[in-house]
């Protein structure tokens, strides 16, 4: 039984959500709420070893399996970490969720949109976020932020960013009432003012 507030944020690398997402956080202790500021892949636990397969095998990885260590870890974080926090009446920050396999596997690598959609209904038991911020940013200033020292996801390529890029623009438009989109360019300040404004109607 939920009893929080889960609240997803999402967009492609370097687009800011992670500053924002800490931001909130520290605005939502200040108002008295308890919270859980949590990421994917690579909450606390197994989800850190999944993280390190995902991020630095520097070796060939098929699209497949690469969405299934998404999967896997999303699963094991919904079962042990997100729902019993949830039942608890925190409210749920996750950097990162299901649209990022929607956008990074489905529109970035190819995969099959509804077949991602259906394996993450399967991995989330169902668990759908109150709300999803969706922090747009262009391919080029992505990749111009994220420099020099890129991951394994980061090196995909202008095309591939272009794409995710895309994809998180489409998902909100397919699901207007649960995710919102915020221009990741604006000032730190005023993204923020916005985040909080998205925030306080729930
Ligand atoms: P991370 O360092 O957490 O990036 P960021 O700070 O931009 O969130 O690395 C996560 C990477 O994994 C990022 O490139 C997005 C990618 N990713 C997917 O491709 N699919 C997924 O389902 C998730 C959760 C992340």
């Amino acid at each position: 039984m939920k009893k929080g507030l889960f609240i997803t944020f999402e967009g492609a690398d370097g687009c800011g959500k992670t500053t924002q997402i800490k931001l909130l956080n520290e605005y939502l202790i200040s108002k008295g709420y308890g919270t859980l500021l949590t990421r994917e892949p690579g909450a606390k636990g197994l989800g850190e070893k999944i993280r390190e397969i995902l991020l630095n095998y520097d070796s060939e990885v098929s699209s497949n399996c690469e969405s299934f260590l998404f999967l896997a870890d999303r699963a094991q974080h919904v079962d042990c970490i997100i729902r019993p926090s949830l039942k608890n009446g925190n409210i749920v920050l996750c950097d990162r969720h299901t649209d990022s396999t929607v956008a990074y596997q489905g529109y970035g690598r190819g995969l099959d949109i509804d077949k991602i959609n259906l394996l993450n209904e399967y991995a989330t038991t169902g668990l759908k976020p109150d709300l999803t911020i969706v922090f747009d940013i262009d391919a080029e200033t992505s990749l111009k932020r994220v420099g020099q020292n890129k991951d394994r996801m980061e090196s995909a390529g202008l095309e591939f960013f272009k794409r995710v890029r895309n994809g998180f623009l489409e998902i909100a438009e397919k699901n207007p009432q649960r995710v919102k989109v915020i221009n990741a360019l604006d000032t730190i300040d005023n993204i923020h003012k916005q985040v909080v404004e998205l925030v306080e109607k729930l």
